[in-house]
């Protein structure tokens, strides 16, 4: 049978899975019941699954041929996020939801893992699953300790995927080189005597000061930096006050930098910190200020890539792939492509309009799981002709 018609006489189970993993929510570390699910599905399938750092989980398929070893990697936990979507698979467990879609990720990857089982003959090397815990947990992902643990062992190519909402059904989206921002978060705690409101002349203004900091934070990236240099410093919190007529202590600020230009990355907490101490300094208050490095950008191999966006041009379509640029959100995918080539890849998963990640209504189009099982079959069991 060909791939393609496998792909379609498994969807029904992959959907079964899918819905399953997403009435069982559970978050970043904690994903015990998803762990013991899909370790359970990869020994059906006739495979030697094994834990790997509490709740990850991996397998390999051996062919027992020579030839390139490649992983695929699913992540595998959800959001506290309450479940809004009322749909009949709906999240079980109170105050969690996949709103992201990794239930979508992990049904895919056992998907694929059937389907190779299948075709096992015809195919070369070593395929390797693997379950991913806590990718939404920076600033250190499941991804590093993974890699620590040895998940990369032996493994020329990884790919990995996300199912995005803003594009089509049968549509993938592959990046040459650069595809994801480094992400990195700060803290910047400002204190000094506090006071009436009423008397400022006698305090020193935390609110202030932090706002003059924020507001000078933004002329980082408009006067400090190439314009050519794409580059995001974004205040996401702020907290400080007691009431009305109080000028408080402390007002804590935090945030995140987005880059891609791994120097400039380096160079970004100076340039923060000089403006941050001067600012303080004029107005006689303290400051504390912490950086704090997340995941590094995101880099496709465009050797991998080229490969992948023939695999989509012959066998999803002509039209299948669609335009797409470098992202300013961050995945800790990048952690593995720091140390094996490989790439990360976008399946559109559109249903309905204005549907995002991370929303209590999400939810995506199954049918992407028939195309992404259908896409990494095809690309796995060609990906000899590289030359790696
Ligand atoms: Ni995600």
């Amino acid at each position: 049978m060909e791939i393609k018609e496998l792909s379609e006489q498994i969807f029904p189970y992959v959907v079964g899975i899918r819905r399953a993993l997403h009435s069982m929510p559970e978050p970043a570390y904690k994903e015990f019941k998803t762990s013991k699910y899909v370790f359970e599905r990869l020994k059906e399938i006739g495979l030697k699954p094994a834990n790997v750092y509490g709740t990850g989980v991996i397998a390999d398929l051996e062919t027992g041929k020579k030839g390139l070893n490649v992983a695929v990697r699913a992540d595998m936990d959800a959001l506290p996020i309450e479940e809004k979507t009322k749909l009949d698979f709906s999240s079980e467990i109170g105050g969690y939801m996949h709103a992201c879609g990794h239930d979508g990720h992990m049904a895919i990857v056992i998907g694929l893992a059937l389907l190779l089982t299948k075709i096992k003959d015809k195919l070369n090397g070593k395929i390797r699953f693997i379950f991913q815990p806590a990718e939404e947990k920076p600033p250190k992902g499941g991804a590093s300790f993974l890699v620590e643990e040895g998940v990369l062992k032996d493994i020329d190519i990884i790919l990995g995927f996300h199912i995005i909402p803003d594009i089509d059904v049968g549509k993938v989206g592959i990046i040459e080189g650069p595809a994801m921002a480094g992400c990195d978060e700060f803290i910047i705690k400002i204190s000094g005597a506090g006071g009436h409101a009423s008397a400022p002349e006698k305090t020193v203004d935390t609110i202030l000061v932090a706002s003059k900091i924020v507001s000078s934070l933004n002329d980082i990236v408009s006067r400090m930096i190439s314009p050519f240099e794409p580059v995001v410093i974004s205040c996401g919190e702020i907290k400080g006050g007691y009431a009305f007529n109080i000028i408080p202590d402390l007002v804590e600020i935090k945030g995140t930098v987005r880059t891609f230009n791994d120097d400039l990355r380096k160079k970004i907490p100076e340039i923060m910190k000089k403006i941050i101490y001067s600012i303080a300094e004029s107005y006689g208050a303290n400051v504390d200020f912490e950086y704090i490095n997340c995941y590094p950008s995101l880099k496709n191999s465009p050797t991998v890539c080229q490969f992948l966006k023939e695999i989509a041009h012959t066998y999803l379509g002509k039209n299948s792939l669609v335009d797409m640029k470098p992202l300013m959100g961050s995945e800790d995918f990048s952690v593995y492509l720091e140390k094996v080539k490989g790439a990360y890849v976008f399946f559109g998963g559109k249903k309905g309009e204005n549907l995002s990640l991370h929303s209590p209504y999400y939810d995506f189009d199954e049918l992407v799981m028939r195309y992404a099982i259908h896409f990494f079959a095809r690309a796995i069991h060609n990906i000899n002709i590289l030359a790696i």
